[in-house]
């Protein structure tokens, strides 16, 4: 069984699409698989938003065969690691748990940088188009830390 990660953000088709591509890229395939999925209903069975799709692209991931999906309870039991992007995000996964273990599993992606400070990935949805680069960046500085723990963790 692979160590499975779950990126989850409000639609899924801007910040979790790119966290999912950036990680999957960092990780080897036989012993992980990263998913990604969205709180909210709007965008399930599309694909992420053009701007996610160019500036992964622009970094050399292809991220348009995602498609969206809604995060849901069943998912606890499927990952072993949740990582949401805000604290939003947070409060609408961490309300589904329904144990203390579940629970664990969530985790603010940015803590793995500045831990305990719950530092929001902005939502770039409604925002200027750089503001998709500046998410970029974040999460692949981010995952590189994630990608280390996971594979010395799990080696
Ligand atoms: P995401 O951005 O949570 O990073 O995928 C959003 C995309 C769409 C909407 C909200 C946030 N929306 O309201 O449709």
């Amino acid at each position: 069984m692979p160590v499975q990660i779950l990126m989850v953000c409000l639609g899924n088709i801007c910040r979790s699409p790119l966290a999912e591509g950036i990680l999957a890229s960092k990780l080897p395939k036989d012993k992980f698989r990263v998913d990604s999925a969205g709180t909210g209903s709007w965008h399930i069975g599309h694909t992420p938003d053009e701007r996610s799709i160019a500036t992964a692209k622009k970094n050399g991931l292809d991220i348009s065969n995602q498609r969206g999906r809604q995060f849901s309870s069943s998912d606890f039991d499927t990952f072993d690691y949740i990582f949401v992007m805000d604290s939003s995000n947070y409060e609408t996964v961490i309300s589904l748990a329904k144990s203390q273990e579940h629970k664990d599993k969530v985790r603010m992606i940015l803590d793995e940088l500045f831990p305990n400070e719950n530092v929001d990935v902005p939502d770039p949805y409604f925002g200027l188009p750089n503001g998709f680069n500046m998410v970029y960046q974040m999460l692949n500085e981010v995952c590189d830390v994630i990608s280390e723990k996971l594979i010395a963790k799990h080696q």
